[in-house]
C-alpha cells in the first residue's frame, strides 16, 4: 500500500472512531436501566448537552426515549409492583409507579420547610372518601362534595326558603296591628342601647358575610353571565377579602348577642302553647298565644341559628381563616372545614332570612322596636303577653337603660 494510501486509511479509522462515540454515549442511558433491573449499578456514562463538560446533573433526551422496548413488558408477573427503577428499565418513560405513589399522597422532596407548610413535598393528597364523594384523592373528593352536593342543593335551599317567604308573605301578610304599634299608651323599653349595639353590629357583619359568601358560591351562575369576567372577577375578589375580614367580627358580635340575650331565651311558660298553635298565624281571629319576652319561634332561632349553627360557622371560619393558634393547617383540614362552613352558613342563611323576614316586614312594629329601642305597651300585650304582665306588675322596670331615650309618655309613631 503507497504511504499516501496507508495514512488516508488510519485517519478513515480514527473519524469511524470518533463518530462511534455519541452513539454510544446516546445508548448508555438505557443500557443502565436494563442493567438497574439485573445487576448492581455500573458506573454512569454521562449524556452531556451539546458543548457541555461530562458530569453533573443527568438528562435524557425525549426523542432518545423508545416506548414499549420490551413488548411484552406488561406480561411479566410482578408488573404491577415494579418500582419507578425496574419499570424504566423495561419500558424507558414509563413512569406510572412513581405517578401511582404521588397519587397515594407519598412525600416526595420539596424545598418548602415543613414549618411552613405541613405537607410539603406532598403533591397529591392520598384517596379518601367525604360524605356523598367517590372514593378518590381527597382534593377530587372535596370537589365532588361541593360540585355535586353543596352547590346545587344549597343553592336550592335557599331558593326554595325565598319562595316559603315570599308565599307567606302574600297568603298571610304582616302579623300585627297597626293600632298596637303606635298605641298612644306607655312606651317601654324593648331593647337597650346595647342590646341593639350589639344586635346591629352583627346583623350588618351577618348581611355583609351573607351577601359576599353567596356571590362566591353561587356568583358565576347569576351574576357572572351579566357583568362579565373582568367585573365579576375584581367584585368577587373584593368580596373576599370583605368575607374575611368581617367574619372575625361577626364572631365577636355573635358571642356578645348570645350572652346579652341568652338569659330571656330558656324555656318558659307558654312557650309549648305557642308552638302547639304556630304563634297563631294560621287562626282565624289572629290572636298570639301569651308568651314572655321572646316566644317559642324566636327561641327556636336563636338556639339552632344563633347559638349552635352561629358557633358552628364561625368556628369552622376561623379555621379557614388560619386564626386558630397552633393548630396544623393541612389541605384535608381545610376541606373539612370547608364543608362543614357551607352546611353550617346555608342552614344559618335560611333561618336567619326567616328571622329578618319577621323582624322587617312581617311583624308590624318589630323593626321599629329594634331601631329605636321602645315599642308602646299594646304591642307589648299583643305580642308578648307575659312580658306585658310582668312590667304591669313591675317585676321587669319599663325603662331598663339609664339613658332616657324619650318621655315614657311620648306615643310610638303610628307605622
Ligand atoms: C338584617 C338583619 C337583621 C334584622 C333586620 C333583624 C331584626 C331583628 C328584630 C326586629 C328583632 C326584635 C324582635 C323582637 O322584638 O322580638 C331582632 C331580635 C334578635 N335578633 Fe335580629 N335581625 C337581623 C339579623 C340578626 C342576626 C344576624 C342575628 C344573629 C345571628 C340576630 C339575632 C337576634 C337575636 C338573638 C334577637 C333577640 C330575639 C330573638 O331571639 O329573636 N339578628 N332582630
Amino acid at each position: 500500500m503507497p504511504r499516501s494510501t496507508e495514512l488516508l486509511a488510519s485517519a478513515l479509522i480514527a473519524l469511524a472512531a470518533l463518530s462511534a462515540v455519541p452513539a454510544a454515549l446516546a445508548q448508555a442511558p438505557a443500557q443502565q436501566g436494563q442493567s438497574a433491573a439485573t445487576q448492581p449499578a455500573k458506573p454512569v456514562v454521562d449524556d452531556p448537552a451539546p458543548g457541555q463538560q461530562p458530569g453533573g446533573i443527568q438528562g435524557q433526551n425525549i426523542f432518545d426515549v423508545k416506548p414499549e422496548v420490551k413488548r411484552d413488558a406488561s406480561n411479566d408477573p410482578g408488573y404491577m409492583d415494579q418500582t419507578n427503577g425496574q419499570r424504566n428499565a423495561v419500558q424507558p418513560g414509563n413512569n406510572a409507579p412513581m405517578w401511582r405513589d404521588v397519587q397515594r399522597g407519598m412525600a416526595g422532596y420539596s424545598s418548602l420547610p415543613r414549618s411552613q407548610a405541613p405537607e410539603a413535598g406532598v403533591l397529591i393528597q392520598a384517596p379518601v372518601q367525604y360524605p356523598g364523594s367517590r372514593m378518590t384523592t381527597a382534593g377530587e373528593a372535596w370537589r365532588q362534595v361541593r360540585n355535586n352536593w353543596l352547590i346545587p342543593y344549597g343553592g336550592a335551599l335557599i331558593l326554595i326558603s325565598i319562595v316559603a317567604l315570599l308565599i307567606f308573605w302574600f297568603a298571610r301578610g304582616p302579623i300585627g296591628h297597626n293600632e298596637a304599634v303606635g298605641g298612644g299608651g306607655r312606651r317601654i323599653e324593648r331593647f337597650t342601647p346595647f342590646e341593639r349595639a350589639a344586635h346591629w353590629t352583627n346583623a350588618i357583619a351577618f348581611v355583609v358575610l351573607g351577601i359576599s359568601g353567596i356571590v362566591m358560591a353561587f356568583g358565576k351562575f347569576f351574576l357572572l353571565p351579566i357583568i362579565g369576567g373582568t367585573l365579576f372577577g375584581y367584585f368577587t375578589y373584593l368580596l373576599k377579602n370583605l368575607h374575611n375580614f368581617f367574619g372575625p367580627l361577626f364572631a365577636v358580635s355573635l358571642l356578645i348577642v348570645i350572652i346579652t340575650f341568652i338569659k330571656d331565651e330558656f324555656p318558659r311558660k307558654g312557650d309549648m302553647g305557642w308552638l302547639a298553635k304556630a304563634g297563631g298565624v294560621f287562626s282565624k281571629s289572629g290572636e298570639e298565644p301569651p308568651t314572655h319576652r321572646f316566644n317559642a319561634g324566636e327561641k327556636v332561632v336563636f338556639w339552632i341559628a344563633v347559638v349552635l349553627l352561629g358557633i358552628v360557622t364561625v368556628g369552622s371560619g376561623l379555621v379557614l381563616d388560619k386564626l386558630i393558634p397552633s393548630m396544623d393547617y393541612l389541605r384535608s383540614t381545610m376541606q373539612q372545614a370547608h364543608m362543614v362552613h357551607a352546611v353550617a352558613a346555608i342552614l344559618m342563611i335560611c333561618l336567619i332570612g326567616f328571622h329578618i323576614y319577621l323582624g322587617t316586614v312581617g311583624v308590624r312594629g318589630a323593626y321599629r322596636a329594634m331601631r329605636e329601642g321602645y315599642v308602646d305597651e299594646a304591642w307589648a300585650r299583643e305580642h308578648h303577653a307575659y312580658w306585658h304582665e310582668d312590667i304591669q306588675a313591675g317585676k321587669i322596670p319599663a325603662q331598663r337603660s339609664t339613658q332616657q331615650g324619650a318621655p315614657l309618655t311620648e306615643p310610638v309613631r303610628t307605622a
